[in-house]
This record gives C-alpha cells, sequence and structure tokens, in this order.
C-alpha cells in the first residue's frame, strides 16, 4: 500500500537540538528502519530519527550488530528518507567502518549523507574516536557520539552490561563525553549507564544527552521503536512498552488462517462482480 510523506515541517537540525537543551525542552528520537515507520514517527512529532546498526538484530535476523554493514544501513536509510520529514535523520556508521582510519570513515560516513540524505551519523566510542570525530565535522558531517553500553564492543565487554558502575569507569565515561565534545559530536546517546552518573555527564557538557536505559536526567530519549511498540519478544528493564503489538499481529495472521481454512474469508465484500456484458 502506498502511503503520504508528511508536507516538510520545519524540519529539526542539529543546532536546534542544542538550543532544545538550552531551553530545557526534552529531546524525542526513535529508530526506524523503513518509510511507513519513520511516517509515522513524523505524524507523532518525533524529533531525530536512527536508523540503527540495531536493524540487523531487529530486522535482518542477525545475533549481534557486528555482521551490519555500510550497505545494509544505507539500505534503509534510503527507505527512511523517504517516509522522513521533519525529523533529524541520523545514520549507524556500523562495526569497522569508522575505527580502521579517518579516510574510511570519510568515505563511508560520506555515502550516508550524499546518497542516503542523512543529517547527521553516529559513531560508537570515546576518546579512541575522537581524531576520526574531529574529520567528520571538519568536512561538516555533523556526528552524534555514542557512550556507555556500546554493543559494537560487545566481545571485549563480555556481554551486554550497565557500564560505569565503577568509580573509575564512570570517571572515564565522563572524560570521554568531554572529549567527544570537544572534538566536534553535537550530540552524545548514553546506554546503559547508571542514572546519577548520566545525569552528572548531561549537566557537564554542553552538547545534549539522549538516554537509553541511562535514567530520567538525560536531555532526551531514544528507544528502538519495535522495542517500544511491543514488536520484539525480549522485555527490557529500561524499555516501556507502550504497545503489545506482536501479540496483536500474531492474533491477525491465526485468524487469517482460521478463516482461509474455514472458508469464511474471502467472502462476496472481498470480492469482484464480472461486468454484465462479460458473459462467456
Ligand atoms: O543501533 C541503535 O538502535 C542504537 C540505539 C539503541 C541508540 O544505537
Amino acid at each position: 500500500m502506498p502511503y503520504n510523506a508528511p508536507q516538510k515541517a520545519a524540519a529539526v537540525s542539529t543546532t536546534k537540538l542544542l538550543d532544545m537543551k538550552r531551553k530545557g525542552h526534552r529531546i524525542t528520537a526513535l529508530t526506524a528502519y523503513d518509510a511507513p515507520t519513520a511516517a509515522l514517527l513524523n505524524e507523532a512529532g518525533v524529533d531525530v530519527i536512527l536508523v540503527g546498526d540495531s536493524v540487523g538484530m531487529v530486522k535482518l535476523g542477525y545475533e549481534s550488530t557486528l555482521p551490519v554493514t555500510v550497505e545494509e544501513v544505507l539500505h534503509h536509510l534510503k527507505a527512511v528518507k523517504r517516509g522522513n520529514g521533519r525529523a533529524l535523520l541520523v545514520a549507524d556508521m556500523p562495526f569497522l567502518s569508522y575505527e580502521i582510519d579517518a579516510k574510511e570513515a570519510l568515505r563511508q560516513a560520506g555515502r550516508y549523507i550524499k546518497e542516503g540524505g542523512a543529517g547527521a551519523v553516529k559513531l560508537e566510542g570515546g576518546i579512541e574516536i575522537a581524531p576520526v570525530v574531529k574529520e567528520l565535522v571538519r568536512v561538516n558531517i555533523p556526528v552524534m557520539a555514542h557512550l556507555g553500553l556500546t554493543p559494537q564492543s560487545v566481545l571485549r565487554l563480555g556481554g551486554y552490561k550497565v557500564q560505569g558502575r565503577k568509580p573509575q569507569e564512570a570517571e572515564k565515561l565522563l572524560t570521554d563525553a568531554r572529549i567527544l565534545e570537544a572534538a566536534g559530536a553535537f550530540a552524545l546517546v548514553l546506554e546503559c549507564v547508571p542514572a546519577k552518573l548520566a545525569g552528572e555527564i548531561t549537566k557537564k557538557i554542553g552538547i545534549p544527552t539522549i538516554g537509553i536505559g541511562a535514567g530520567p536526567d538525560c536531555d532526551g530519549q531514544i528507544l528502538v521503536v519495535d522495542d517500544m511498540l511491543g514488536m520484539t519478544e525480549a522485555s527490557l528493564t529500561f524499555v516501556k512498552r507502550y504497545a503489545e503489538l506482536r501479540g496483536q499481529m500474531r492474533e491477525a495472521v491465526q485468524e487469517y488462517c482460521r478463516e482461509v481454512r474455514n472458508g469464511s474469508f474471502p467472502g462476496r465484500e472481498h470480492s469482484f462482480a464480472q461486468a454484465p456484458e462479460a458473459s462467456a
């Protein structure tokens, strides 16, 4: 079915997010991976849409985000772009697309901007990626940084665990946040860090923080859209499920199967009449 892309309202820019932080207006962000969902998020007034590398786990059936490629994100980014109107569109740089060297990072991020129509890119990591952040910002590619539980580091972290609980880990996260701000990042995702630490980082840096599993004191919030709509099975502590679509979808498909099998669908109201003159 076709859908109507929303009218272009005043688009959300990276500077608008900064302004929102200054004014104490909270930032809403969600992931999206296809055009109709992006259109829906626009209708609902979401400020930021992230085409996350979570696409690998949520839509492509991978066990982690590690196998996700630039091509795969680009494919979904183009679809989301077609459904987006107002939200700032951020594209995730997948594992090993930016860590090897800054030139490679520029090439791949450039594709997101030129081919995919992204307004910014997101990178995971702290001090070690600061030179790449600087390079991208130098060529005017806005960068959203991502600290705390960084899923691309799952092998080193030994699983998907809360980060920054110990004082020296917390200190490092704050230092990394400051370094990323100084490198030119326009916003910072804080994933699965203690709420108190997230609040402290939020107060101590000038760029907006967007929390996920980071408590109520960040400047904004992001969730994976399939999680908050209840389309995924796993129930994560930090996710509030605003709907239970998976159950509803399963029931609808079961009902469809029942009706096709017992002959009650399709009925006459779902069928076409023959033209009167076509008698043969
Ligand atoms: O890939 C993703 O969806 C993300 C968000 C969870 C922040 O990085």
